[in-house]
C-alpha cells in the first residue's frame, strides 16, 4: 500500500516536472502573462460585440417581437445583461441610483412599478414598499416576465412608474401608454434616459405634458436626464388622438454603443 502510494505520488511529481520542462523548452512568443492578456482581450471584445448586437435589437423592434425573440433564445438575455453590468461599470453615475434615493425621500411613494427592470434592483434596495418588476426575462426571482406594454397590474394601482434606460423598443410609446393606465392620479411617472437620445428636453416634457402630466423634476448632468411628472388626468385610457401627438413629439433614438 504505502509502495503503491509512493509511486503515486512519484508518477504525478514526475508528470509535473516532464510537463513543465516541455513547457520550459518551448518558445515563448509573448512570455505567459501576455498571451493570457491577449486571449482576455479577444474575449472581450467578442463579449463586448455580442453586447452591442443584442442592445442594436432592443432598440431597433417591438417589444413583442424582443419578447419573442428572448423567449426562444433565454442566453441572449444573459449576455445583453452581463454586457450591460459592465457598462455600467464604466458609468461615473448610474440614474438607478438617484431614483432610488428619490423614492427613498418620498413616504408617499408605496406601489411602484419598476417597467424593465433589468435585474430589479429598485425592489431589492425599496424593502419597504411594494415593488412590481417586470422585465422581458426573469433574471431572478423579484422578476416578473412581461412585454412592458401590457403589465399584470390593474388600473390606478401605482404611485409611481418608473422606466430607466427602458424606453427601448421602437412601440415605446405604447410603454408610456401602459405606464399611464396602471398610474393613480396624482401619481409620478418616473423617466430617466441617456440625453443622447432626445432630439430635445424641452421636446420630450412637452409631449409627456400634452398627456395631462406636470413636470415636478428635471434633473440633467452631462450623460442623463432623470425626469419626475404628476399625473394631473383622473383617466386611465389615452386616446387615439393623445397617442398620435405623442408619437408626433416624442422622439427617441437608439442608444447604441460604440466599441471601446
Ligand atoms: C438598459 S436596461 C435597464 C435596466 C434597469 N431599469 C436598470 O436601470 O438597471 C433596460 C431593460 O429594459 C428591458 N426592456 C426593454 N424593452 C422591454 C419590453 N418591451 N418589455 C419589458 N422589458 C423591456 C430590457 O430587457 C432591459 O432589461
Amino acid at each position: 500500500m504505502e509502495g503503491k502510494r509512493k509511486k503515486k505520488t512519484l508518477t504525478e511529481g514526475n508528470q509535473s516536472r516532464i510537463l513543465k520542462t516541455k513547457e520550459e523548452r518551448k518558445p515563448k512568443k509573448n512570455g505567459g502573462k501576455k498571451q493570457g492578456t491577449l486571449i482576455e482581450s479577444f474575449a472581450n471584445d467578442l463579449e463586448g460585440s455580442k453586447f452591442r448586437y443584442i442592445n442594436e435589437i432592443l432598440y431597433t423592434s417591438r417589444g413583442d417581437q424582443a419578447k419573442h425573440l428572448f423567449e426562444e433564445k433565454p442566453e441572449l438575455f444573459e449576455e445583453y445583461h452581463q454586457g450591460y453590468a459592465k457598462q455600467v461599470e464604466h458609468w461615473p453615475i448610474n440614474p438607478l441610483d438617484g431614483i432610488i434615493e428619490y423614492i427613498k425621500k418620498n413616504n408617499q411613494i408605496q406601489h411602484i412599478v419598476d417597467m424593465g427592470c433589468g435585474e430589479a434592483r429598485l425592489s431589492l434596495e425599496c424593502k419597504d414598499r411594494i415593488v412590481e418588476s417586470f422585465d422581458l426575462y426573469k433574471a431572478n426571482e423579484r422578476v416578473k416576465v412581461a412585454n412592458i406594454t401590457k403589465v399584470p397590474i390593474q388600473k390606478g394601482w401605482s404611485d409611481a412608474v418608473v422606466f430607466c434606460l427602458s424606453l427601448m423598443g421602437t412601440d415605446f410609446h405604447l410603454f408610456l401608454k401602459e405606464g399611464f393606465r396602471i398610474l393613480k392620479p396624482n401619481g409620478l411617472m418616473i423617466i430617466a434616459e441617456p440625453i443622447s437620445r432626445l432630439k430635445s428636453i424641452k421636446g420630450f416634457i412637452n409631449g409627456i405634458e400634452q398627456l395631462g402630466f406636470v413636470t415636478i423634476k428635471e434633473d440633467e448632468n452631462n450623460v442623463f436626464v432623470m425626469l419626475v411628472f404628476r399625473k394631473n388626468a383622473k383617466n386611465y385610457v389615452l386616446n387615439q388622438n393623445q397617442m398620435e401627438k405623442l408619437k408626433k413629439k416624442v422622439h427617441l433614438s437608439p442608444c447604441l454603443y460604440k466599441k471601446r
